[in-house]
């Protein structure tokens, strides 16, 4: 029973992993760099900490690979100059948090 149980939660657990279209992303990491260098503009266009452009009715982010070219661009626009991992840790956390692809 005991090796049932673990074998289903290393089942889950993989399959979660599977799930997640940004698996090497680090969130923790992710939302450090989202709230230093992203926030500015979404602020002064949607008021409140700015994350409503991320939820709002209308929003144009519509898949991972979407997600991905969208960080990349306001990435350079915003001249972060983040490394490609720094964006996969940013794309898990904005994931994580507003979009929940799988
Ligand atoms: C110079 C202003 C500005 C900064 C700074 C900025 N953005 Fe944006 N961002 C925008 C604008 C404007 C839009 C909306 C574009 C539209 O509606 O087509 C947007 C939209 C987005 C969206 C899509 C939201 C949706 O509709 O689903 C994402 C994701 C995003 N920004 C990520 C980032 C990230 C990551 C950073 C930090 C590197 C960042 N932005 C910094 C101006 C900015």
């Amino acid at each position: 029973m005991k090796l049932f149980a673990l074998l289903l939660s290393l089942l889950l657990v993989s399959a979660a992993a599977f799930a997640n279209p940004f698996p090497k992303g680090d969130t923790r990491i992710g939302k450090t760099l989202h709230d230093k260098s992203c926030t500015s503009c979404h602020v002064s266009m949607t008021g409140g900490d700015g994350s409503a452009i991320y939820s709002r009715l209308e929003r144009k982010v519509k898949n991972p690979q979407q997600l991905q070219a969208r960080i990349r661009n306001c990435n350079a626009n915003v001249g972060a100059n983040w490394f490609p991992d720094e964006e996969n840790h940013v794309a898990a956390y904005l994931n994580l948090q507003y979009y929940h692809f799988k």
